[in-house]
């Protein structure tokens, strides 16, 4: 049995800024609203040409120049430019690399579902080393006419480098799902009926079941680690809605400092907002070596998943 660790994070985002002012223009909707009710303030989006396989390419070179060529890739997203081949495929021959390379999709907790695979391919000793990267374009998910669900999203791409390792740094993961939630946050429409899907989300609902089972999933990944909620440096959790945050920070009692925050500025990048929110936490040097810290999504399903780790 082998351990795993990451050994390094990157991220990539479209050079496109679109602040909440940009939707007044025309919908019935404010900077005000948008801010008071989510905490967003900007968000990135691809222009038109631009492919989110550009996004995934750009953050595997950095990966692959910092820390070396891996043995496989996961792309989580829900959103690739054309299911065949995979996002993996195409960005690895892009930069000539091969080995074990695949896609996973479950919305918003895609890269955690990517990250408890990749620890468990360096466990059995099939990999050694893997880049685990998240990336979504939501803009090409939404109804740019529906103001309850475009203001909340962003696109953009991160991942991490995973490697063996000697020593346990990835300490427990913790996932679900539940039923009868498949309809809270869908694509309406369907390719089978000839329509582009869009989002559609029944809000409400989705907040309380966020709030409701993250807050759940970060003490039962706790427990399972053996760590005290005290103990822990860093929450870096899925970035939909800075209320959804402040509700977990005093359900649990936690200093909501301790949540680190990337909303405000890039919006609900589906399943690039953790690593992304990893990449600036060392990018800033708030993330330290050995700090603990847990990582926590929740996304259409409806599904969630936590891993505690200590860093590096
Ligand atoms: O990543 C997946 C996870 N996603 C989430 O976790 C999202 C969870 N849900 C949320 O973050 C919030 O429910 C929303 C931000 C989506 C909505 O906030 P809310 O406080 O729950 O608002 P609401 O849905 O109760 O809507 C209140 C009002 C409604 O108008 P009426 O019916 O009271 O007249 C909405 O039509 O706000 C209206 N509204 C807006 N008004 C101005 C909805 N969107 C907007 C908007 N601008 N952009």
């Amino acid at each position: 049995m082998f351990y795993s660790r990451v050994i390094g994070v990157a991220s990539a985002l479209p050079d496109q800024i679109v602040p909440n002012t940009y939707f007044e223009r025309y919908l019935d909707t404010s900077d005000e609203w948008i801010h008071k009710r989510t905490g967003i303030r900007n968000r990135r989006w691809v222009a038109e040409d631009e492919s989110g396989l550009v996004l995934v390419t750009s953050v595997l070179k950095d990966l692959i120049d910092l820390y070396g060529s891996p043995d496989a890739l996961i792309v989580a997203t829900c959103s690739p430019d054309k299911t065949l081949p995979s996002m993996a495929h195409r960005a690895a021959e892009q930069l000539g690399i091969h080995g074990l390379m695949f896609d996973v999709n479950s919305a918003c907790t895609g890269f955690m579902s990517a990250f408890l695979q990749a620890d468990a391919l360096i466990k059995t000793g099939t990999v050694n080393r893997i880049a685990v990267i998240g990336m979504d374009v939501m803009s090409r998910l939404v109804d740019r006419d529906d103001r309850a669900t475009v203001v909340l999203f962003g696109d953009g791409a991160a991942g991490v480098m995973m490697e063996r390792s000697s020593k346990q740094r990835i300490l427990s993961h913790h996932f679900d799902s539940a039923i009868n939630t498949t309809n809270l946050l869908i694509d309406e429409g369907s390719w089978l009926e000839g329509v582009v899907p869009k989002i559609s989300m029944r809000g409400q609902e989705v907040f309380r079941l966020a709030v409701r089972q993250v807050s759940q999933s970060i003490t039962d990944s706790l427990n399972h680690a053996g760590c005290g909620i005290d103990e822990v440096d860093w929450f870096m959790c899925h970035q939909a809605n800075q209320r959804i945050i402040s509700a977990l920070a005093s359900g649990l009692s936690i200093q909501e400092d301790k949540f680190y925050m990337t909303l405000s500025e890039y919006g609900n990048t589906s399943s690039a907002s953790i690593p992304l929110g990893l990449d600036h936490a060392v990018r800033s040097n708030a993330l330290q070596k050995d700090q603990l810290v847990v990582l926590s999504s929740v996304g259409a399903g409806m599904s969630w998943a936590s891993s505690v780790i200590q860093w590096r």
